[in-house]
């Protein structure tokens, strides 16, 4: 199973976010940015129990465009914060939740997921989705999350991982260097993560085959709206995220990479 790790830096993906990256990841999975969307952010929701409606307070680790915590504030009720180390998503988050009736639910923060800016014992649940593959050091983020976690409180996140089947290397590279993700973990991978740390491993699910059609859609999405993209941010944009997408859209129905689910709790 290739696990290398990738060198970019955080300011490299942030770059991403800063720049049309981040405009071109939303045109395909719109302002919530993961697989799945709205229906995916109520299917975790289930599974942490925000459908409970009780108070809940709820740290959202690299939160983008903040449209998972608009949706949490709004349906549930949840007291969100909202962290992300790219200034402009902040700020872009912030401006989308201005004015809106739950606008006093959620805070923003600036910052970096491997040194939480929140004392600890302080969350009732810690989330995430489709976003800690862009972090390298795994180790020092669970230990994070642990710490700013209650106790009895759950981490739920969503993440893209490496598949059943080796990638060869020279796909994986370029997968990896598409997507500037520095470090994918397995599924089994993060379970032994989230063990280390002492949190208990309550669920994961293998959700590849779902990520495979996923892949399928944003080909289609990207083709459909080839024309407003080079128009918007050139060719050689449109060109080198064909070719990507495309790249992951084999990769996937090849099972060499695929996404997963973790629900664990802190004793
Ligand atoms: C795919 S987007 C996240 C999408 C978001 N979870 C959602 O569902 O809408 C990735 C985000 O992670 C942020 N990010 C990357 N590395 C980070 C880090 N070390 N600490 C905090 N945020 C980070 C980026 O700035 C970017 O906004």
């Amino acid at each position: 199973m290739n696990k290398k790790k990738y060198d970019f830096s955080v300011w490299d993906v942030s770059g991403v976010y800063a720049g049309p990256g981040g405009k071109l990841w939303e045109l395909l999975m719109g302002e919530q940015i993961h697989v799945g969307g709205a229906d995916q952010t109520d299917v975790l929701a289930r599974k942490v129990g925000l459908d409970k409606d009780e108070d809940i307070y709820l740290l959202d680790i690299c939160s983008a465009l903040g449209g998972p915590a608009r949706h949490l504030a709004e349906k549930y009720g949840t007291k969100v914060v909202g962290l992300d180390i790219t200034p402009e998503m902040i700020e872009e988050a912030k401006k989308r939740t201005d004015g809106k009736p739950f606008a006093n639910k959620i805070e923003y923060r600036l910052g970096s997921a491997l040194d939480i800016p929140d004392h600890s014992n302080t969350f009732d649940i810690v989330w995430g989705q489709d976003a800690w593959c862009y972090i390298r050091d795994k180790p020092r983020l669970m230990k994070e999350v642990n710490r700013v976690l209650k106790s009895e409180g759950l981490l739920g996140f969503t993440d893209w991982i490496w598949g059943s089947v080796d990638a060869p290397e020279v796909d994986a590279d370029y997968l990896m260097e598409f997507m500037v993700f520095p470090d994918m973990q397995t599924l089994d991978g993060y379970n032994k993560l989230i063990e280390r740390v002492g949190l208990v491993l309550k669920e994961n699910e293998d959700l590849g085959d779902d990520f495979a059609k996923h892949m399928d859609d944003y080909i289609s999405i990207l083709k459909k709206n080839k024309e407003n993209i080079i128009a918007g941010f050139g060719e050689e944009l449109y060109l080198e995220a064909e070719k990507g997408v495309l790249a992951w859209q084999t990769a996937a129905k090849n099972k060499w990479v695929g996404r997963g689910l973790w629900i664990a709790k802190k004793p």
